[in-house]
């Protein structure tokens, strides 16, 4: 099984297996299983592919405090509300130079495992930014970093706490306390591998039965125009239409369809192209926009959006697209002959996110 595609096949069929099965059925438990199995594999696949991706990744511009703000949304909605997660990000925390989708998945990384950390006790994940002028001492901070200005990102948890004797061993790959539950012991390593490529490094302190922090010191990009301050999304930019929303992957589903809610729109979600199709097919005149992602499996973003305007041929539609998808050559002639009005990349944050949508809206 080679590609997250693949995996994704398997993830919707069994969630549709799950969902005609029903929670009395006598194969729901073993199904729900084979799905929890499937998304790990899907995850293991995407780390994987991310990991192995051209090492000169497209760096550009990235607000880190606008990145954790997402981390952390997409956060709470997979963890066990008895979690309390609390941000402090400093306003001047500064852009760094980064592939924001590789940052995205190294905060991630950080946090579940803070998450897991805490499992099953009234847990506390608190996550800083700030930046650090660090001197010619830097080297006792660590070895792999030189002088000069960082963003430091810092998740610390009230959990467990890593034992003396596995501290060396937590950024080996395949190191993990947690194979039984489905651990890879990857997270770590190629975090550590995605930082070391960005030119910075990640600690550890931990005290074992009191918790852990780890930070991230990433270089500041220098002579980059910090974007405009606080991305909140002006009235007029909110909206009442109803959106279908298509993605494969459900966390992206999870954070998109809240901001779009807090937005003020209406959202169907639908994690399986052909489900999304049915759901058009059945109330042509219920949705007012599409959203969908590129990649996923049957049908793509392009063919959903070729099947939606053969039904609906007004439909707006937004494509969106990760950078880990960078063997489509999306061009806006190929978007215009699909009747696909804007594309986006992922990850966006809330404020692109609301544009977008109006421009398409009054389009
Ligand atoms: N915040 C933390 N608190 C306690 N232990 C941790 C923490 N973060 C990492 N570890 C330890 O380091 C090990 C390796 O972490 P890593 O993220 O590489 O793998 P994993 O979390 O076990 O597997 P996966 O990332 O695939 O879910 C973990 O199994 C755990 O023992
Ligand atoms: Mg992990």
């Amino acid at each position: 099984m080679t590609s997250t595609t693949s995996w994704g096949g398997i993830t919707t069929c069994t969630e549709l297996a799950v969902e005609e099965v029903g929670e009395e059925g006598p194969a729901y438990e073993d199904l729900t299983h084979v799905l929890k199995a499937a998304q790990r594999g899907k995850s293991l696949v995407r780390q994987i592919l991310a990991f192995s991706r051209d090492k000169d990744q497209e760096k550009q511009p990235v607000q880190m405090k606008q990145l954790l703000k997402e981390c952390s949304q997409l956060l709470k909605s997979s963890i066990p509300a008895t979690i309390d997660v609390r941000l402090d990000l400093q306003a001047e925390s500064g852009l760094v130079l980064a592939d924001p989708t590789q940052i995205h998945q190294v905060i991630m990384n950080l946090c579940t495992n803070a998450s897991h950390a805490v499992e099953n006790q009234k847990g506390l994940i608190e996550i800083t930014l700030d930046s650090v002028d660090l001197d010619r001492n830097v080297a006792l901070i660590h070895p792999d970093l030189s002088p000069g200005r960082y963003s430091r990102l810092s998740v610390r948890d009230n959990g467990k706490g890593i034992p003396p004797d596995d501290m060396d061993r937590i950024f080996d790959p395949f190191f993990s306390t947690r194979k039984e539950r489905g651990g890879t012991g990857l997270g770590l390593s190629m975090s550590h591998g995605i930082v070391k490529r960005h030119q910075g490094a990640i600690t550890v302190a931990s005290h074992p039965g009191r918790g852990t922090i780890f930070s991230v010191y990433l270089p500041c990009a220098h002579g980059t125009e910090p974007m405009k301050a606080g991305a909140e999304v002006p009235l007029e930019r909110k909206g009442k239409e109803r959106i279908l929303l298509v993605d494969d992957d459900e966390q992206m589903i999870y954070g998109t369809e809240k901001m779009l809610c807090r937005m003020g729109y209406e959202v169907v979600a639908h994690t399986g192209s052909l489900a999304a199709l049915k759901a058009v097919r059945t109330d042509p005149g219920g949705f007012d926009l599409v959203m969908t992602d590129h990649m996923m499996p049957y049908l793509n973003g392009m063919e959903l959006a070729n099947e939606i305007r053969a039904l609906c041929p007004e439909m707006p539609i937004i494509l969106y697209s990760g950078y880990q998808d960078g063997t489509v050559d999306i061009t806006p002639g190929l978007l215009e002959r699909h009747g696909i009005l804007a594309f986006m990349r992922k990850p966006f944050n809330r404020a692109e996110l609301a544009k977008t949508i109006r421009n398409v809206l009054v389009a």
